[in-house]
């Protein structure tokens, strides 16, 4: 069968690229190259398709997907990674390239990604110091990855290993079982408002509700994990939080009222306010 005409059997264009991708474990450009997509796979391509029509994400069908480019396994034990995530480990990356070139003025130099999920944010972000630390001998970096979901956590732990990344995994309630100081804390917190979960997107009711929910006004994470943050953060501390378009202001009087300084928003490409950085 060609391709055109499965897509138009599925119905379903990009979704039928993806799977067959995956099936064919072939690089996407070559998809299109395929002269003849076999009875078999054709076969798997229309169930695994009927099931994501009927609100199944795709990464839990094909048990991964990408991040940065980078393959990730997923399940339905974690959050699907969105695209949005990669602006907030972009402005990680900053922080730490920054501090990287002046120096660190601790040692190690600790970055923790709270509420880790699959690990995607702590993972790439040791590709990073992996890369600063073959150019600088003398720095030296720890990450810790957060989540009070055993299941996300054994999950994280099997994509460190299939990216080669040293992470030191902890099961924690946000930062209750957490003594160290920070000079990053990253965190992508449930953040949905409890009313408004499965509204825009029917695929959000099969991820697990503990990586959505953000109780009544989506704003509960933000609030608990700054009650407590500043004695897990360096003198020269950053956390970054990704956010929901809406949530930028009320964020930002929640960290000032705490005391904090130098709150910064950050937008995505479809320029929404996406990102907040604050420092101690
Ligand atoms: C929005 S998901 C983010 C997952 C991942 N970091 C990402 O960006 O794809 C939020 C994560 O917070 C975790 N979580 C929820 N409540 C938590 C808590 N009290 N302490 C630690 N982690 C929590 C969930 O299990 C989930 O993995």
């Amino acid at each position: 069968m060609k391709l055109a005409q499965l897509v138009a059997q599925t119905g379903e264009h990009e979704a039928t690229i993806q799977v067959l991708c995956h099936l064919l474990e072939a690089e996407r450009t070559n998809v299109f190259l395929v002269k003849d997509i076999s009875n078999e796979v054709a076969e798997q391509t229309i169930k695994i398709i009927e099931q994501y029509k009927n609100g199944t994400p795709l990464a839990y069908l094909l048990g991964s997907t990408y991040f940065y480019n980078r393959k990730f396994l997923v399940n339905e034990n974690v959050l699907v990674p969105r695209h949005d995530t990669e602006v907030l480990v972009d402005l990680a990356e900053k922080k730490i390239i920054a501090d990287s070139i002046i120096g660190h003025e601790y040692t190690p130099y600790r970055i923790l990604d709270l509420c880790c999920g699959s690990g995607i944010i702590g993972i790439s972000l040791a590709y990073l110091c992996d890369w600063l630390r073959q150019r600088h001998k003398d720095l030296q970096y720890e990450i810790t990855a957060v989540d009070y979901s055993q299941s996300a956590l054994e999950l994280a732990a099997k994509n460190a290993a299939l990216h080669h990344a040293d992470i030191n995994f902890v099961h924690s309630d946000l930062l209750e079982d957490v003594p160290q100081q920070f000079d990053v804390i990253v965190c992508n917190p449930p953040y949905v408002r409890t009313m408004d979960i499965g509204v825009e997107d029917k695929r959000t009711l099969k991820e697990p509700r503990i990586a959505l929910d953000g109780g009544v006004d989506g704003l509960f994470f933000y609030r608990r994990i700054l009650a407590t943050a500043k004695k897990n953060l360096r003198a020269n501390g950053m956390i970054l939080f990704e956010i929901g378009y809406d949530q930028a202001k009320p964020l930002e009087k929640i960290a000032l009222q705490l005391g904090y300084h130098s709150v910064k928003v950050y937008k995505d490409l479809a320029n929404h306010d996406r990102v907040v950085t604050i420092r101690v």
